[in-house]
């Protein structure tokens, strides 16, 4: 039994995520999309909100369980029992950040490993950032994100 995290703050869940997360369900036994708290980010959504989003999102992707977390991400994984984290790697401008994560956390415990999956050309450029920017300015996303986070987007932003 091979289980995974894909962590993230997924303020909110995009077809960017979507795709990383999907595409880690066909490599792994069971993937958990572990939703930080990370409350430095000050997000959007509330954490509960987050969850919610995330599992109606992915409802329908069979061995994809959707869990809170709140303190490392080491502890969580080894918590849920997953020795891989999987992130998505889209441009040359998340290498840095991504790789000083990866560093820390496998001095952290390096029993967890890190593997990253290339986004496809067409989610190289999409962000929940950006997804937001948009929305508050009453601008579509409909293409960006599922139908559950465009109509929570344009509920937040009336
Ligand atoms: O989607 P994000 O915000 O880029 O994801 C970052 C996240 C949540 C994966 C990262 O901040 C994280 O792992 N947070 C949990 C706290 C932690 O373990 N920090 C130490 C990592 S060096």
């Amino acid at each position: 039994m091979k289980r995974a995290l894909t962590p993230g703050t997924f303020d909110p869940i995009t077809a960017g995520h979507i795709e990383i997360i999907t595409r880690a369900s066909r490599t792994f036994d069971e993937v958990i999309v572990a939703v930080a708290a990370s409350p430095k980010k000050n997000p959007l959504f509330s954490l509960d909100e987050r969850v919610a989003l995330a599992r109606e999102a992915l409802k329908d992707v069979p061995n994809v369980r959707v869990e809170p977390f709140t303190g490392l991400l080491v502890d969580f994984a080894r918590e849920m029992e997953a020795t891989v984290a999987v992130k998505g790697l889209r441009a040359i401008t998340d290498f840095e950040y991504e790789f000083q994560q990866t560093a820390l956390n496998y001095q952290l415990d390096p029993q967890l490993e890190t593997i990253f999956i290339m986004s496809s050309p067409e989610y190289m450029y999409l962000s929940s950032s950006v997804v937001r920017e948009i929305a508050s300015y009453h601008g579509s996303v409909e293409q960006f994100v599922p139908a559950c986070v465009n109509e929570a987007l344009q509920k937040k932003f009336a």
